[in-house]
């Protein structure tokens, strides 16, 4: 019986240079085990612009997929195996409301610049591109925010209310200067001589996935594996960044296991499916445990069974390739441009 794992490998031999597979960490085993190339969003995003493939297949969410679609060269195609696979926090920014909440707070005559995370939609990235702004992630959003503040009075961060927390923590940006948005009636309810009095801008979005990682869990941590080192990612609530060790991306998280010496204890706080694989690659050398059980199901969404089927469907030249909608393309480049100049 041929298996999916036997029909991908076929497809790659078939098309080999033509074809380039790229997948974000959080993807599960069976799928990253096909995978060419694999990253933080960062990461992933560089890469992009130097795969010489003609078929990129990018296993993980939406937003990952269109910035893939939007950094390719002409003539590169990009295909996402699972097209519902969304990312619940970039659905926390719609678009309009963004560009609302925007025009309200320029209003002040002061100058904003927009600073979206990754995780949002190309709607998005293209106004913080028109305005003047820029993209981050979790492994550059220091930098982005230094970058962001050089440019004007306010920074209005997008849409993880908890990246931008802590990063301004590590910043120095004082509490006093943060103001949370009020985004409800189109950018009407923005309390606008609060926003005025502030250096940084949040949107109360979050991670769900991340949001569920708590105090007790890390003291629970703590006490059944004396020693242990607690590392989470950067989406998780301040006051859990603050009770870590250490916060970064996937691969800030990947390398700091690397780096731990043999016998150490790590907690993680991300999600489960990296994890898992570090846990099994040091088994019996370090222990790693997670710091509750919390699943992605839009990246889980991604499946073997449906990498093979997008395989099937590149061969055969009717794969679904991801559009970038119309109208947001070079807003939305500029800004994701600005980002990979910033941090070059
Ligand atoms: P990284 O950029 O750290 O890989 O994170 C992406 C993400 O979606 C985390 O939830
Ligand atoms: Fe989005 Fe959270 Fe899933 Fe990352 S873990 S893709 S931020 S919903």
């Amino acid at each position: 019986m041929t298996t999916h794992s036997d029909t991908i490998s076929a497809i790659r031999k078939a098309l080999g240079s033509r074809l380039a597979i790229m997948g974000h960490h959080y993807q599960a085993d069976s799928v990253i085990r096909h995978v060419d190339l694999k990253g933080d969003s960062l990461e992933l995003a560089r890469k992009v612009s130097s795969v010489d493939a003609e078929h990129i297949v990018f296993c993980g969410v939406y937003f990952m997929g269109e910035s893939a679609a939007l950094l390719a060269r002409p003539g590169q195609k990009v295909y996402l195996p699972e097209e519902d696979a969304n990312c619940v926090m970039s659905q926390m920014a719609p678009a309009a409301r963004v560009d609302a909440v925007l025009n309200r707070l320029n209003a002040s005559g002061r100058t904003i610049v927009p600073l979206t995370y990754v995780n949002s939609s190309i709607g998005v990235k293209a106004v913080c591109g028109k305005h003047g702004g820029s993209v981050c992630t979790s492994a550059n959003a220091e930098t982005m925010m230094r970058w962001a503040m050089d440019r004007g009075d306010a920074i209005l961060f997008i849409p993880d209310k908890n990246l931008a927390r802590n990063t301004a923590g590590t910043l120095g940006i004082p509490e006093a200067d943060w103001h949370m948005l009020d985004i409800r009636q189109d950018g009407n309810a923005v309390d606008t001589a609060a926003a005025e009095r502030a250096k940084l801008l949040l949107w109360p979005g979050l991670c769900a996935i991340h949001a569920r990682f708590n105090l007790r869990q890390i003291e629970t941590a703590r006490a059944a594996h004396p020693g242990i080192s607690v590392i989470v990612h950067p989406e998780c609530s301040p006051e859990v960044v603050r009770a870590s060790d250490a916060a970064g991306s996937t691969s800030f998280i990947i390398k700091f296991v690397q780096q731990a010496p043999e016998g150490a204890s790590i907690a993680i706080g991300t999600e489960i499916n990296l994890v898992e694989r570090l846990a099994q690659e040091y088994k019996g050398r370090k222990t790693i445990v997670p710091l509750l059980e919390s699943s992605c199901s839009h990246m889980a969404s991604v499946t073997e069974a449906k990498l093979a089927i997008t395989l099937q469907d590149v061969q055969n030249g009717t794969a679904e390739q991801v559009r970038v909608p119309v109208g947001f393309e070079d807003h939305a480049r500029t800004a994701l441009e600005r980002m990979l100049e910033a941090c070059a």
